[in-house]
């Protein structure tokens, strides 16, 4: 039986790790993606950039699934927008998981979250929709992580961590135990964060903002 057909929405850099991701987990053949206007037919590992945002309604009658791809550092803006009208127009967004990740079976995961390669979910973690847990990152025992986040490459959350919505949290950055980053929160990477975070603070280890 063939597999079905999934669209990736966004056409950059984050989107190659998503394709790897999707090809070794085998489930969905990949359509091609959605980009800008300027980036109509690029290829990406083979793959072509086949509509725009503006198509989407029309791709609809041709594929149930999406994920998007777009990448995810200063502002989360994007990602929702264009997960939310992917919802409202009727696109399933599935859950991708690596077969390189581990996700314990007592951790959930919300729709258009991918958890990607060698990354590790572990026992009552809860992850909400449209997250980026991305390649070789630890989400210890029991942190929650909000909708529309990104936990880049090799960052640490230790355990009873949260994570409020919209927040990015950098590469190799460590979350000491029990704090909570609100929403909307920019955490450098390589830092160790050993206090809460308010809503929106920017946190580079000089000086929250
Ligand atoms: C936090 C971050 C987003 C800030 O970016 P920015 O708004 O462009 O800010 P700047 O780079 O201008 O840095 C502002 C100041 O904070 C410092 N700073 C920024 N990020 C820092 C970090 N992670 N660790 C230590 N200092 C940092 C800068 O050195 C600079 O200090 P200065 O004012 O004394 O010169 C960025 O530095 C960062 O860490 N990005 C994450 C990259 C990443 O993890 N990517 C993974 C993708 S999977």
């Amino acid at each position: 039986m063939s597999k079905p057909g999934i669209i990736l929405i966004g056409a950059g850099g984050h989107a190659h790790s998503c394709i790897d991701v999707i090809e070794h987990q085998g489930h969905y053949q990949i359509a091609g993606l959605v980009g800008m206007a300027h980036e109509m037919h690029d290829k990406h590992l083979g793959y072509p950039v086949i509509a725009t945002d503006d198509d989407l309604p029309q791709l609809l009658k041709e594929y149930n699934y999406a994920l998007i791809s777009l990448g995810q550092i200063l502002s989360p803006g994007s990602r929702i927008r264009l997960y939310l009208q992917a919802v409202k127009l009727g696109f399933q967004l599935p859950v991708i998981i690596a077969p390189t990740a581990y996700v314990s079976r007592h951790a959930t995961l919300g729709s258009g979250t991918i958890v990607m390669h060698g990354a590790i979910v572990n026992a009552g973690v809860r992850v909400g929709e449209n997250c980026i847990i991305n390649n070789r990152s630890l989400l210890e025992h029991d942190s929650a992580v909000e909708d529309h986040c990104h936990i880049s490459t090799g960052a640490i959350l230790n355990g009873g961590v949260t994570i409020g919505k919209g927040s990015f949290v950098g590469s190799g950055t460590v979350i000491k135990e029990c704090v909570k980053i609100g929403e909307g929160c920019v955490i450098g990477m390589g830092l160790s964060v050993r206090s809460n975070q308010a809503d929106h603070s920017r946190y580079t280890g000089k000086s929250s903002s």
